[in-house]
């Protein structure tokens, strides 16, 4: 068995051992937008990451560290309340670990969440954008070291990390919920400092159209299991150089609680369906 896998499946045991409960989907809750949990499921159980063994626990603000298992509609979810960064000094096998248990615990889809800079010149603070692809070449892969069998083959296929059928049905629902829902692609740093303008220059000419220090390592290892992703960035503030005022954690936060009404409406029209 491998090393990853063993760990995996060392938490898995200890999730059973409190819950029963199988998802079909893996909800990723990113800074500010945790309430979606507290105040959008019919909550069926929780599981604090501190109780599940070898597990990395969250320091970032705006980020609880649990799991929370229950109905969106009638969809079984499991949501993650905060996730742990590669900035935190976590390895990225650590940094993916949460993300691939979800997978394990049954979830077919997982749902990844963020806030993020916005890069786009047709953005704005307070925007939702649908993740269309990425951009990770900054930050190691979670797959490097030697393949695990159990979970993927060596050189995953990427040409469409967030699936064709998820996009459509985001934006119907979008739509019909009449939210303006942007789309361009994500692009990870390192962080935990924010960008210079002339980084923000750079990665605007490479393609980026929003930039946050999460998500494309975890796409990266769910889609190494061959789970179905769907990505929303919640553009909390504009990138620096762009933005007028210097970048805070603030902002980032307040920004979540600003959209929290229209996200929570489209997350739950798009996950009643799945
Ligand atoms: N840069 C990187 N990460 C972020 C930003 C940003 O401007 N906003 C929210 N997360």
């Amino acid at each position: 068995m491998g090393k990853v896998y063993e760990r995996l499946q060392t938490a898995l045991t200890a999730v059973r051992e409190k819950t029963d409960f199988v998802p079909r989907v893996g909800l990723v809750l990113g800074s500010g937008l945790g309430d979606f949990a507290d105040t959008s499921m019919e909550v069926v159980a929780e599981v604090s990451y501190t109780d599940i063994p070898g597990f990395p626990v969250s320091t970032a603000p705006g980020h609880k560290g649990r799991y929370v298992f229950g109905y969106v509609g009638k969809t079984p979810v499991v949501c993650m309340q905060g996730r742990v960064h590669y900035y935190e000094g976590y390895d990225m096998e650590d940094v993916v670990l949460p993300e691939r248990l979800m997978g394990l615990m049954g979830a077919e889809t997982i749902f990844l969440t963020n806030a993020a800079g916005g890069i786009n010149a047709d953005f704005h603070a307070g925007d939702l954008m649908l993740i269309t692809d990425q951009i990770s070449f900054f930050t190691p892969s979670p797959l490097r070291g030697a393949n695990e069998g159990e979970l993927g083959n060596r050189f995953p296929d990427m040409s469409e990390i967030y699936d064709r059928d998820l996009r459509k049905l985001a934006l119907k629902k979008a739509g019909e919920l009449g939210i303006e829902l942007k789309q361009g692609v994500y692009c990870q740093t390192k962080g935990p400092n924010y960008e210079s303008p002339a980084e923000i220059r750079f990665l605007k000419t490479i393609g980026a159209d929003a930039v946050g220090m999460s998500t494309a390592c975890e796409a990266i290892a769910v889609n190494h299991m061959k789970k179905k992703i769907i990505g929303i960035s919640c553009i909390s503030n504009l990138a620096a150089g762009i933005s007028p005022t210097p970048l805070t954690e603030e902002e980032v936060l307040e920004a979540g609680k600003a959209v929290a009404e229209k996200f929570t409406s489209l997350v739950t029209a798009i996950i009643e369906e799945l």
